[in-house]
């Protein structure tokens, strides 16, 4: 199993560490435009490989995609990241360029790759990746959604005192501070609704913090966050690796589901060895329908604003 990542950036490498730690890929190649930059982090990588007892082969490469042939899997991270008191959406006009040629340079290598995209802002470059190449709708996939989720969770935990391992959450809509729809009402601590533990306005405090949650961190890093990103890509990129049909809040083409047509937008997927096997389609209460709709507009106008 080859992963290719473009973007040996913060994400990318982070992403990259841990497919490696995992150990469950032969082959990770790390990809970036800057000289000798992609090679450096993998050869960095590759001397941890000792020490933390993997045997994924990590190699670098400057803007060769010939080196990414054969790729069952390619993770486009490549492109700017917000600074403090930006937006996603800000990031448009240059990641669009970025994301687009990335998308044809891997498919001319590697024609059956799947591919997650990372990059921001995360549903619109998808919709981009869509439009660009034409591939099928199962093997393109925006990775948003299990890194929201995973922070709803964090705030779930340290709302309720409990353990991370107790909670159960998801965030479905847009990856953006307005677009994210935590499902406050399905979340569950050891299948007991969330609700029963904390008062409606606590709820309504964390599912606050957890739609800023990457503007929180970015505030404090003076860049956007790395570590949870690059572990929620390297679950995903598991899931389709092992075919595990696991379940995971994703950014997909719907074409009717959740009422929505002609947009990428987070909703929960079966990840597994064809990339999307199956949308799930859940029943939403009025007030999580009517935020959908609302992060689905804001997506929309987004995309309105890609050259295609
Ligand atoms: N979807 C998410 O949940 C999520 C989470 C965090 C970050 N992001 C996004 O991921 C992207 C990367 O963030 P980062 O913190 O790793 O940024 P970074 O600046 O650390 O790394 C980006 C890398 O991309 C490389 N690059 C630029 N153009 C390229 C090209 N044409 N081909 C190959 N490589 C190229 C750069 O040289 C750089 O090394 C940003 O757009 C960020 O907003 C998304």
């Amino acid at each position: 199993m080859k992963v290719t990542v473009v973007g040996a950036g913060a994400v990318g490498a982070s992403c990259a560490e841990y497919i490696a730690i995992k150990d469950f890929a032969s082959e990770v190649v790390i990809l970036d435009i800057k000289e000798g930059y992609a090679e450096g982090k993998a050869m960095d990588l590759m001397q941890t490989a000792s020490l933390m007892g993997f045997d994924t082969k990590i190699s670098g490469s400057t803007n060769d995609y010939a080196k990414t042939a054969d790729s069952h899997i390619a993770v486009i991270t490549s492109g700017i990241p917000r600074k403090p008191g930006m937006t996603r959406e800000e990031l448009i006009g240059i990641n669009a360029g970025i994301v687009k040629t990335v998308s044809s340079n891997l498919l001319k290598h590697s024609p059956n790759v799947i591919i997650i995209v990372v990059s921001n802002p995360m549903d619109t470059m998808t919709y981009l990746v869509h439009k660009t190449t034409g591939i099928p709708k199962n093997r393109i996939i925006g990775m948003g959604g299990a890194l929201d989720s995973a922070r709803f969770k964090y705030r779930l935990a340290e709302a309720m005192e409990s353990p991370i391992s107790d909670i159960d959450g998801m965030v479905i809509g847009g990856h953006s501070d307005t677009g994210m729809v935590p499902l406050t009402s399905h979340a569950t601590r050891n299948s007991i609704r969330v609700s029963e533990f904390l008062s409606e306005d606590r709820l309504q405090q964390v599912a606050d913090d957890t739609k800023v949650g990457g503007a929180t961190l970015t505030k404090l890093l003076g860049t956007s966050a790395w570590y949870a990103p690059g572990a929620a890509v390297s679950s995903m990129v598991q899931a389709i690796a092992c075919d595990q049909k696991k379940m995971f809040p994703c950014s997909t083409m719907l074409d009717g589901e959740y009422g929505l047509k002609d947009i990428c937008i987070g909703v929960p997927v079966i990840l597994g060895k064809n990339g999307i096997e199956k949308i799930i389609d859940i029943p939403l209460s009025d007030a999580e329908k009517a935020k959908m709709k609302e992060s689905a507009e804001g997506v929309s106008k987004t995309n309105g604003l890609l050259e295609l």
